[in-house]
């Protein structure tokens, strides 16, 4: 059986009380972040963790991001914590930032996909934090979605993914952000980019400097992934996509050209980005780069239930929050990208 606590309108710290105890119990709870929604265990209790990845259907070598809300816990779970660590958690925890250090034996193997790192981070979300709080557990969450599926920004979709699977899901409303935190490997020297996200690459070098950026995240091929994520196929919907990249005007004349074509072979088509054309279905993802990520899962969740042939994808240019948009994109295109300029 699964609750669902309705929290929308204000955090209701007698029901998070029941919710942290489920934790404790080591059940599931899927729970609202900034970034997405998470589905939530005791991080440190292996068959609590083990209930996740059967959930998810994830693969058990794809390592938990472990979240915390206090910085003490850093110490709990990591051997060695490097002053840039200390840096970054200052100026943008909480908020949409993971970072990866050694890990310390009591994090169990299936956490970290039997890596020797961790992967942490404290989420912007007052619901989040108390949750984690009131458990006194660090609490391992992926992304609150069957494994595949666009990453979850309302509590429906989880609730789509996961009603009586699990026990609790807690509705906080919309995510603010919409695309999962930014993954940071300070475990070598330059710091690696494992996962462009909420937070901008930019507001990361202004405070350690130069980040390397891992090649997966522009989908080279990697053989032994660091992150061993970056290797599957993500945030895919059931039809095909295709992403347009190039100067606007240019991509919106090949996306009206494209969608006259499809619909003369008899294809429904689906169109994100910020007009219509003449498509079949339309989901307007706004105007600034912030909107676009917010609402970018959304889009590609409701082009699922539209059922639509084919969904052509506006590119956004790749500075702040677009190197995270055109990631998942590009990911749910299965990298079929037209160019256009
Ligand atoms: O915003 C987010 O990060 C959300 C919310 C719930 O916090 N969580 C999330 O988790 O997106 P997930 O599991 O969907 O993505 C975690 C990513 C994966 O790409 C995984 O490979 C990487 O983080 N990761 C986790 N632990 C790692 C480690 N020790 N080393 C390298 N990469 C790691
Ligand atoms: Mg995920």
């Amino acid at each position: 059986m699964t609750i669902v606590i309705n929290m929308r309108e204000k955090l209701d710290e007698r029901k998070l009380r029941v919710a942290a105890r489920l934790i404790r119990e080591g059940k599931l709870v899927a729970f609202p972040t900034e970034t997405v929604y998470g589905l939530g265990a005791d991080a440190l209790n292996e068959k609590a963790v083990k209930r996740i990845f059967e959930a998810k259907g994830r693969p058990a070598d794809n390592p938990l991001i472990v979240h915390i809300a206090d910085f003490s816990q850093v110490y709990e779970l990591a051997r060695e914590v490097p002053e840039e660590a200390k840096m970054l958690a200052k100026k943008f925890w909480p908020g949409p930032l993971t970072i990866v250090l050694p890990r310390r034996e009591i994090v169990p193997d299936v956490t970290t996909g039997g890596l020797d790192t961790v992967a942490i981070r404290m989420p912007k979300n007052e619901i989040a934090l108390k949750l984690i709080k009131l458990s006194g557990r660090p609490i391992a969450a992926p992304s609150a979605n069957i494994s595949g599926k666009p990453s979850p920004t309302t509590a429906e979709h989880v609730v789509d993914d996961f009603y009586g699977k699990i026990e609790c899901i807690i509705d906080g409303g919309e995510t603010k952000i919409g695309v999962e935190s930014t993954v940071i490997d300070l475990t070598e020297w330059p710091p690696v980019l494992l996962r462009p996200g909420g937070l901008p690459l930019e507001e990361i070098e202004k405070v350690i400097g130069e980040v390397r950026i891992h090649p997966a995240v522009f989908g080279k091929k990697v053989d032994v992934a660091k992150s061993p994520g970056m290797k599957y196929k993500h945030y895919a919907p059931d039809a095909e996509v295709i992403v347009v990249e190039g100067p606007k005007e240019k991509v919106r004349r090949k996306i009206a050209e494209l969608v006259e074509e499809l619909k003369k072979k008899g294809k429904r088509v689906g169109v994100i980005g910020s007009e219509s054309y003449n498509a079949d279905e339309f989901f307007y993802l706004g105007e600034t780069v912030e909107e676009v990520a917010r609402n970018l899962f959304k889009a590609l969740r409701y082009m699922d239930k539209a059922k639509v042939d084919i969904v052509l994808a506006e590119g956004v240019e790749e500075k702040g929050l677009g190197l995270a948009v055109m990631n998942r994109l590009r990911k749910a295109a299965g990298y079929k990208i037209i160019k256009v300029d």
